[in-house]
């Protein structure tokens, strides 16, 4: 591997924007290929193995692609696949999103906190680790089942009416709230409506900066031009549309 390669990001649609928007800020002259999984999506309801399988399928891809690095920008496939990946590519460097719930214990450690992530990510053995390690015993799980889909959709009216339905109850009673899937920082705004001035936390720029590092310490940091290629797995062009659109 060398440092011409490229970036492969995935996540099982658009919503690991968030994430690569992040990396481009510091890494601007990288080559990137962006891969939304709409035909396997939404991830959050699938079981281990299958989320096992799909992701070995897009590694795969990825490799014929010549990425030296796989950016996994989907808490529900890095809670559930991230290690079986690393442990069948191990030549590979695989960088996991994960909730950012550790940002809690060392920010703001005393307050009460919702973590709002899929079902998948919530039940999942890693996500349990980390809760374990730095619970506060003031945070609220909310499995957020279909939402992803939703923002996915982009059906502003009924992620609004999905949020409303689901949130208002913790309105007054949390401070922090920790974005557990990388399509949540796309309704941001919406959950402040509802849930007034909550502190957020995000682990994208954190991913980044790791990655950064990453590519220092293996001297696979790339001169090149910041190019960004998007690839869907249906081939739906009003994603990729919307993906360039939300990049800007
Ligand atoms: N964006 C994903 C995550 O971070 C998954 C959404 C889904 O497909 O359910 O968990």
């Amino acid at each position: 591997m060398n440092a011409s390669g490229k970036i492969g990001v995935f996540d099982s649609g658009i919503g690991g924007v968030t994430i690569l928007s992040e990396i481009i800020k510091i890494l601007p002259n990288e080559d990137y290929l962006y891969y939304s999984d709409s035909k396997n999506n939404p991830y959050g309801d699938k079981s281990d193995d299958e989320i096992k399988q799909i992701c070995n399928n897009i590694v795969q891809h990825f490799i014929e692609e010549n990425c030296k690095v796989i950016v996994i920008a989907c808490n529900t496939a890095s809670s559930k696949a991230a290690q079986y990946l690393r442990e069948k590519y191990p030549q590979l460097l695989f960088i996991a999103i994960e909730p950012a719930y550790k940002m809690v214990h060392d920010y703001a450690y005393d307050k009460p906190t919702l973590v709002m992530a899929t079902k998948g990510t919530i039940q999942s053995e890693k996500f349990n680790l980390l809760l374990k390690k730095y619970n506060n015993h003031k945070t609220y799980l909310l499995p957020c089942v279909g939402l992803a889909d939703k923002i996915e959709q982009g059906n502003q009216k009924e992620i609004k009416e999905y949020l409303k339905e689901n949130i208002s109850c913790y309105q007054g009673k949390v401070e922090n709230v920790v974005l557990g899937c990388t399509h949540y920082p796309l309704v941001q705004e919406e959950i402040t409506k509802i849930l007034g001035q909550v502190r957020f936390f995000n682990g994208a720029p954190n991913l980044a900066q790791h990655l950064k590092e990453k590519l220092e310490e293996y001297g696979w940091l790339n001169k090149g031009k910041g190019q960004i290629k998007f690839e869907d797995s249906q081939g739906l062009e009003n994603k990729k549309n919307r993906f360039f659109e939300m990049l800007k």
